[in-house]
């Protein structure tokens, strides 16, 4: 059990203190909704057509790889229309409940990735290593496993899924990075980090599809999304974050009562749903989760999700494979799922 003393060191040793201010030019920019508009669409144009260049031809080359089913072809619709589509129960919750119990373990355990996580990230602590689970609980917005497909060699079933691939690669004309993870997500009120709202990105594309791996009511802090903010116009560049208004507050994102003077809270999407649950989400729109509420942080309970990240190219030359997978489990590919190996080391076993 944590004491207060210890409780109350831990928290100040995190708390949220910018250390910069927007650079003047930016924030004209940002200050202004048609430029910012501008600017950002100009800078995932060139993203998806010159720096994703080779990603594109690729898929031109491969095309018939990707031929899409009837409700395939609903879903990538779906999902150029609002920027998002959520398949309820996609995944059997009997195949979900096995993967959880790994996954429960796996987090008691602590075999997280030390070095991720916002206040690391963000240079709050150095590393994870050392803290007690209770402390991370406290402390993190969330914890990553580390190397989610070899501890969970049942993930590659769904990192690799034939429909997602095909799905994300249609929406984007080109073949998409490809990095997953596995996250808890620890209740906080107030909320940390990606609790507020937020885009994940103005220069490049971000794609995610996620699973949740327990059932997610209003207490299991559900993902928001405001539908048809993905691409960029000027309605959705118009709310100014905490940074650029020069609040020190809620981690310089942008504020529930700034977005609700453009979105009323009723267009605001929480997807809750039961273990097994797909969304599929361009995060260039205007999202915030795991989204908790109330006053009560007893009723809230931790998130556990299984996450695949798919990008276009921001031009930066990777010199390290960031993921992990077993050579036993790739055997079986298809040609089509042998196209998102680029940014995976083959482990021999
Ligand atoms: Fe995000």
């Amino acid at each position: 059990m944590l004491t207060q003393s210890k409780k109350d060191e831990l928290l100040n040793a995190i708390k949220y203190n910018p250390s910069s201010s927007p650079r003047p030019y930016m924030l004209k920019i940002r200050s202004n909704p048609y430029l910012h508009s501008i600017l950002n669409k100009l800078r995932i144009w060139y993203s998806r057509n010159v720096l994703s260049k080779s990603l594109k031809d690729r898929y031109s080359n491969n095309k018939s790889k990707f031929i899409l089913n009837n409700v395939e072809s609903r879903y990538v619709n779906e999902l150029r229309s609002n920027g998002i589509v959520v398949l309820e129960d996609y995944f059997d919750a009997s195949f979900i409940d096995s993967l959880e119990k790994k996954v429960n373990c796996i987090f008691r355990d602590l075999k997280i990735d030390e070095h991720g996580g916002y206040n690391v990230a963000h240079g709050r602590l150095k590393t994870l290593k050392g803290m007690t689970y209770e402390e991370l609980a406290i402390s993190e917005e969330s914890i990553g496993m580390l190397n989610p497909l070899l501890n969970v060699p049942e993930f590659v079933k769904i990192a690799f899924n034939e429909s997602f691939l095909k799905i994300v690669s249609t929406y984007f004309g080109f073949i998409p990075s490809h990095q997953v993870s596995s996250s808890r997500a620890f209740p906080h009120l107030p909320p940390m980090e990606s609790s507020y709202f937020h885009k994940d990105s103005g220069n490049h594309e971000v794609l995610h599809i996620f699973v949740y791996l327990v059932d997610v009511d209003d207490n299991g802090g559900p993902f928001c999304y405001i539908p048809k903010t993905h691409k960029n116009d000027v309605k959705s560049c118009s709310p100014m974050t905490n940074y650029d208004l020069g609040i020190k507050k809620d981690y310089g994102r942008i504020s529930d009562k700034e977005i609700n003077k453009f979105y009323h809270e009723s267009e605001w999407m929480r997807i809750k749903g039961k273990r097994g649950s797909v969304v599929i989400t361009h995060v260039n729109g205007l999202h915030k989760g795991p989204m908790w509420m109330g006053d009560n942080i007893e009723k809230l309970k931790a998130r556990d999700i299984f996450h695949i990240n798919f990008r276009s190219s921001v031009g930066v030359k990777k010199e390290n494979k960031s993921e992990k997978i077993y050579k036993k489990d790739i055997k079986n590919f298809s040609e089509l799922q042998s196209l998102f190996l680029d940014n995976y080391e083959i482990i021999e076993s």
